[in-house]
């Protein structure tokens, strides 16, 4: 969702600027523009569509040479994708030139201030308005800093700004509420990024920005300041992936790269998790254990892919500590007034650990008198930074909009966190958490295994490329499988798909089965009696009324075997940890199915890899 890149340097601007917003591609977005300052103006250009629409555009109308830039990708929220409504916005008198990600609550009032003022609105965001703003502070000899600190203490919502002033060459300026922005340091040279991505080949240093925190970045100056205008603490970090983390690596799309990259990313979350005793650590446990053993109720929380693995974590949680624990929708929780407090421990579950809907869902717990848990990938974002405790999942950059190497490492981190409470809870003895423990790490070489055999789901893509509808059933722990299968097909191939749980297929699903609707299972290994045996019924279900269906089951079970048209084979695991393996056929299945049909994997359409909005 909206990428944003600022820039002051000896480099050309306008390169710098859009080779950053080219590694911000994958966040989403459906127009491009540029604005620099030169000759005491601004130049800018902006397009509707992918960044190539913005490059020829530049390239047919060059504009002027410049150290000093602001570029941004924007995912349309106020307003239809097109040149107009495209950043940057300029101010009634041209001077100045803003980019905003978020969205501004309070801009029809603001709007009405200005068109009594005699401005006249060019476009239908909310950006414009901000920029006139800017602009008539500026025009009053307000300098372009102080005209931002001014302007964002009127500004309800959610905003990163990011702001030059024609008058002010060498200099820009940027603000953030509730929305990411990063600064990057170089040598004579100094960056803004909706994330590191953004200036990753230029520099690895960075300063993460806090809350209500401004910015102002020349060549060799960086001075960041509260809305107050006071000088406020920020954090450099040295950001450990490289550039090659966040290129395709001769694969063809980002996903399937990061989906290759699963075993690496267990491996790595998986490291350092023992205290020499042997007994289990986690990151940044900011939660003393006493109130740790205090906790009655776990609320896990998150969207999309996230919540689905939640819902995994669901499971082994409550299997392990006894703790009950309910998964919530992020964008849910804090509007239904939910009964949370000192004694419930909010989980809060986020690739990007930018996604607004959690990140409002985690202050609204805090201020109930809940500690909150996140469990994120992003090193630096805001809401591992707010919470009491981080789990970091260690996949390195995802860049595909799709999860898959976050799914799988969530989950992981999920179960090192059940494990850690049955610890400290002592609801599990030592030997019962190292036996998982020992499981847990033979992981990275199963789910190797199910790449290592992905040409049947290759070939199995290929053949349901015109299927107009996909079901997928799962049963426990393969229930949120099956929904992250369909979530994964809904996404990239277009086409309707849904996860159900197999013993709901009676209650209603099963009127929309017949020969043509193909029906993936995904089958509990078949220790579990019961669990399984009741899966094979569902399967004979479907299959007595013509479905096709393919079947994820140990690779040996023959009592499944039967009523498989298709069986994908799984490598032996224990019941809960089986979502690591199973997931990993269906991502591909999604990822060769669309690519069949032709559909851009990574960037899928519509879908922002960052929901930094509400
Ligand atoms: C967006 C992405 C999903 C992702 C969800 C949560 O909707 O398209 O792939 O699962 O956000 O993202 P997060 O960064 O909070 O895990």
């Amino acid at each position: 969702m909206c990428g944003i890149v600022g820039y002051v340097g000896p480099q050309s601007a306008q390169n710098v600027v859009v080779d950053g917003l080219r590694r911000l591609e994958y966040r989403g977005y459906d127009s491009a523009g540029v604005a620099l300052v030169a000759d005491g103006k601004i130049a800018s250009a902006k397009k509707e569509g992918k960044l190539a629409n913005l490059e020829a555009v530049l390239a047919a109308d060059p504009l002027p040479t410049s150290g000093t830039g602001i570029g941004h990708t924007r995912w349309a929220t106020h307003g239809a994708p097109n040149d107009v409504n495209a950043h940057p916005h300029l101010s009634d008198s041209g001077r100045v030139a803003l980019v905003h990600n978020g969205i501004i609550e309070n801009f029809a009032s603001l709007r009405s201030e200005l068109e009594v003022d005699g401005i006249t609105m060019t476009s239908e965001t909310d950006t414009e308005v901000v920029a006139h703003l800017l602009g008539r502070e500026v025009d009053n000899g307000a300098d372009i800093a102080d005209a931002l600190r001014t302007v964002c203490g009127r500004l309800e919502g959610a905003f990163t700004l990011v702001a030059v002033d024609a008058q002010a060459p060498g200099r820009v300026v940027a603000a953030r509420r509730n929305s990411p922005l990063v600064v990057g340091l170089g040598d004579g040279e100094n960056f803004l990024g909706s994330d590191v991505a953004a200036f990753i080949e230029h520099t690895r240093q960075a300063v993460e920005l806090g809350q209500d925190q401004m910015v102002e970045i020349t060549a060799d100056s960086w001075t960041v300041t509260d809305f107050a205008g006071q000088p406020a603490e920020a954090t450099v970090y040295h950001v450990d992936w490289d550039l090659s983390a966040a290129q395709k690596d001769g694969f063809d799309w980002f996903m399937r790269k990061e989906i290759h990259e699963q075993p690496r990313a267990l491996a790595d979350t998986l490291l350092g998790r023992h205290a020499e005793d042997g007994s289990l650590t986690l990151d940044e446990i900011r939660i003393p254990a006493s109130e740790l053993r205090s906790i009655q109720r776990i609320v896990i929380i998150g969207c999309g892919t996230a919540h689905y693995a939640g819902m995994v974590a669901k499971y082994a949680i409550e299997h392990w500590t006894r703790i009950p624990c309910e998964v919530e929708l992020a964008s849910e929780f804090r509007y239904r007034d939910p009964i949370v407090g000192p004694q419930t421990l909010v989980v809060a579950i986020s690739q990007s650990g930018e996604t607004a809907d959690t990140l409002m869902a985690i202050r609204y717990a805090q201020e109930q008198g809940s500690k909150v848990l996140a469990i994120c990938n992003t090193n630096g974002s805001t809401i591992p930074r707010e919470a009491d405790a981080v789990i970091y999942t260690h996949a390195g950059p995802e860049i595909g909009v799709a999860s898959t190497k976050g799914f799988l490492t969530q989950v992981l981190a999920c179960y090192l966190l059940g494990l850690y409470l049955a610890q400290v809870k002592n609801t599990k003895f030592g030997d019962e958490i190292a036996a998982v423990m020992a499981e847990l790490q033979t992981m990275p070489d199963k789910v190797q295994e199910v790449l290592d055999a992905q040409q049947q789901v290759l070939d199995l893509a290929a053949e349901f490329a015109d299927n107009p509808s996909v079901l997928f059933l799962g049963r426990h722990a393969g229930y949120p499988v099956a929904l992250e299968g369909a979530l994964k097909l809904k996404e990239l191939a277009y086409i309707h798909a849904e996860g159900f749980a197999a013993g709901e297929l009676k209650h209603g699903p099963i009127a929309v089965i017949d020969q043509d609707l193909p029906v993936f299972v995904v089958v509990p290994p078949q220790g579990r009696d019961m669990l399984h045996d009741k899966t094979v019924s569902n399967i004979q279900e479907i299959r007595a009324r013509g479905a096709k269906t393919i079947v994820l089951a140990e690779a040996d079970d023959d009592k499944v075997a039967p009523y498989a048209d298709v069986m994908i084979g799984l490598p032996k695991v224990s019941t809960l940890l089986q979502p690591l393996v199973a997931t990993v056929p269906l991502q591909i299945f999604a990822c060769e199915l669309a690519t069949v049909k032709g559909h851009d994997v990574d960037q899928p359409r519509n879908l922002a890899k960052s929901v930094t909005v509400e």
